[in-house]
This record gives C-alpha cells, sequence and structure tokens, in this order.
C-alpha cells in the first residue's frame, strides 16, 4: 500500500471530469487500497479518486469512530434526493478551511462495490453530505464552489499564499 499525494486547490487538475470505470480490477482495488490508506492516514472521512490525480469514477467515505466501516462506490449515479440540510464541510484538498454548505438531505445513490457488483445505498445526514461531496469531486467541483465569489476568492489567496510559504 502506498500513501498517494493529494492535489491541493486550487489546483486545476482537481477540475477534471472523472470517467467510468469500465472494468473494476486488481489494479482498481489496488488504487482503492492506496486511497483508503491515504485518507486513514490523512485522517480524513472521504476521499474521490479526482483528489490523488486519477481521473476515474471512484470514491470512498468512512464515517465510523473505528476506521473500519470503508464504503466503495465505484461509478456512482445519485438516483434520488430530497430534503435541505446546510452543514459545515471540509476537505483534505483545502486543509484548514470550514464552510457551511447547501445539501440534499437524504439520498439513494446506486455503485459498484469493489469485487464490481451494483449495489443501491440509502443515506442521510453526515453520509449524505460525505457522499454528495466525493461525487462533486468527480464533476470537477470543490465544496468551495458551492460558496459566494467573494468566498471563494479569499479562499483560493489564502491557499495559495500558504502553498508558498511552505515551498
Ligand atoms: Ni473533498
Amino acid at each position: 500500500m502506498a500513501i498517494l499525494k493529494i492535489l491541493q486547490y486550487p489546483d486545476p487538475r482537481l477540475q477534471k471530469i472523472a470517467q467510468p470505470v469500465k472494468q473494476v480490477t486488481d489494479s482498481t482495488r489496488k488504487l482503492i487500497r492506496d486511497m483508503a490508506e491515504t485518507m486513514y492516514a490523512a485522517p480524513g472521512v472521504g476521499l474521490a479518486a479526482t483528489q490523488v490525480d486519477v481521473h476515474q469514477q471512484i470514491i470512498i467515505a468512512d464515517i465510523s469512530e473505528k476506521h473500519n466501516q470503508l464504503l466503495v462506490l465505484i461509478n456512482p449515479k445519485l438516483l434520488a434526493q430530497s430534503g435541505d440540510e446546510e452543514s459545515e464541510e471540509g476537505c483534505l484538498s483545502v486543509p484548514g478551511i470550514y464552510e457551511k454548505v447547501q445539501r440534499a438531505e437524504k439520498i439513494t445513490v446506486s455503485a459498484l462495490n469493489e469485487r464490481g457488483v451494483e449495489f443501491t445505498l440509502e443515506a442521510d445526514g453526515f453520509l449524505a453530505v460525505c457522499i454528495q461531496h466525493e461525487i462533486d469531486h468527480l464533476y470537477g467541483k470543490v465544496f468551495v464552489d458551492h460558496l459566494s465569489q467573494l468566498k471563494q476568492g479569499r479562499i483560493r489567496a489564502k491557499l495559495i499564499k500558504r502553498q508558498r510559504e511552505n515551498m
């Protein structure tokens, strides 16, 4: 296993649109293991392949306290959504920034698991927020994109400054 490098906002590669996975293979599973190790090490509760510069439709999440309930969604599709929820979000690609974002409260999503088997999942609360946030990444969207232009500009400037200081 390996810890992968997580792209940092506003890296333009975070805006790439991910392609569907045609076949779930051993290399897909290796990528997922590496993504999981990277997410747990960060530590974070969700990660999209986009964030490690692999532009395939793969997301993982684990909101459990013991970090032992890894959820893998390959080619996720939002089938239904309902309700409104506003909660504070953060992102491993936007370190140290937390802002309130509006999302659906309840979702139904279908996807393939790491064995290539299709399943459907209903989620609400924090898990629903997490899955919507990760699916956004596959479409080149970061949670910051949901904020006002003013806030986006401030966050961009702050992170660029910080990245320069760390060079
Ligand atoms: Ni994120």
